[in-house]
């Protein structure tokens, strides 16, 4: 078993530590003592992840004399909305929890993004401690401080920037998900490659299937190398003024698919970023940016690990190339009504540009929709 290793993200006054290895559940006392001014923590979790880890989570405080209640919330990313935020808020509130008291955060994005905004607005700021527990959440939402809630009119549209006091990202959960949600998480870990590091897109086309296959060592290096780089672009750019809109490689091209599809189960959110990384680099290409050979080495990495890789691979009826673009539109990053892309000059090599052709880059859209036709 490998050890665990420490990733630091030194933000002036609000700084902490991502603690990533397997079997940091079990040992999470040892972690989280030294954060508390009593003995006592509020776990908020839900249903799938309680069954699978809120015993060991909570028998392990019990040993080191640290008392624990939790409330267990409907999984599903319906539950990032007003009732359930109420209802965490209120009961946190019923738990006395105080203002110097620590909530902990037990599950997937879901949990992590609506318990860091219950704790950022409860008593006006209460700290919190993320424990992740998809990939999904080890290597992006955990870190960063971006916390919320869905609105009608859109995803994480409600919600505040509120840093935790310590993520522990406990590697050997990840044996327990479905091989489908792991190979979604590993859509944002090989966006931190392509986004900032040629030689870890490399390590990956190298060690991805044994990753995927749940090597210990492998898991541990791609999660801590995403959270290192994750952690240097919110300390250069906490609040997304410029850089940290890298993260979002690929995200406007899913979150137009995302919604197309209704946000349901025909596209997850890390396959949504996988197509979109794809699409990002066709159009990248197309616009001269970046070699004609990058977009296909991205897509056969893609295949090799059997992930979602084209609007092919998405089931169902997808709308026309016009409706894609208008869905587009309603991007976070659109900024006086123009659209904001991540194109790369390179594996490697991302920027972020509004300078995009709409007829390039709806020459990609017909392409990519029309080999669906054909597929
Ligand atoms: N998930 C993108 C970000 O944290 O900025």
């Amino acid at each position: 078993m490998p050890c665990a290793e420490t990733v630091h993200v030194p933000l002036p006054g609000r700084a902490y530590d991502v603690v990533i290895g397997p079997g940091l559940i079990a040992g999470a006392a040892d972690h989280l003592g030294g954060l508390l001014k009593r003995p006592r923590v509020a776990i908020v979790t839900d249903a799938h992840v309680a069954s699978r880890h809120l015993d060991a989570l909570t028998a392990a405080l019990d040993a080191a004399g640290i008392a624990s209640s939790a409330l267990t919330l409907p999984p599903g990313e319906a539950t990032k909305s007003w009732p359930q935020f109420t209802r965490t808020v209120e009961w946190l509130l019923a738990e006395k929890i105080e203002r110097r008291d620590v909530v902990v955060a037990l599950g997937g994005g879901v949990i992590g993004d609506l318990v860091g905004f219950a704790a950022a607005v409860l008593r006006r700021g209460v700290r919190f401690v993320q424990i992740p527990t998809s990939l999904l959440a080890q290597v992006d939402s955990s870190v960063g401080g971006k916390t919320g809630i869905n609105a009608p009119q859109g995803k994480n549209l409600i919600g505040a920037f509120h840093q935790p006091s310590l993520v522990l990202a406990d590697t050997g959960v990840l044996d327990t998900l479905p091989r489908r949600d792991l190979l979604a998480g590993y859509g944002e870990v090989v966006k931190y490659g392509l986004l900032g590091d040629a030689g870890f897109f490399e390590w990956l086309e190298t060690n991805g299937p044994a990753l995927a296959a749940g090597d210990p060592a492998a898991r541990l290096h791609a999660v801590r190398r995403s959270v290192e780089m994750k952690a240097e672009i919110v300390v250069r750019d906490e609040t997304e003024q410029g850089d940290r809109a890298l993260l979002n490689l690929g995200h406007t091209f899913c979150h137009a698919l995302e919604a197309a599809t209704g946000y349901s189960d025909r596209l997850l959110h890390g396959e949504g970023v996988a197509i979109g990384c794809a699409l990002a680099f066709d159009l990248s290409a197309r616009m001269g940016l970046c070699s004609q050979e990058d977009p296909s080495r991205v897509r056969a990495h893609l295949r090799a690990m059997g992930m979602k890789t084209d609007l092919s691979d998405i089931p169902g009826d997808l709308p026309d190339t016009a409706a894609l673009i208008a869905l587009m539109g309603q991007d976070k990053k659109v900024i006086d009504g123009k659209l904001r892309f991540i194109l790369a000059r390179g594996i490697g090599a991302a920027f972020v540009t509004d300078a995009v052709p709409a007829d390039l880059l709806a020459q990609v859209l017909d392409d990519a929709l029309s080999l669906r036709a054909h597929a």
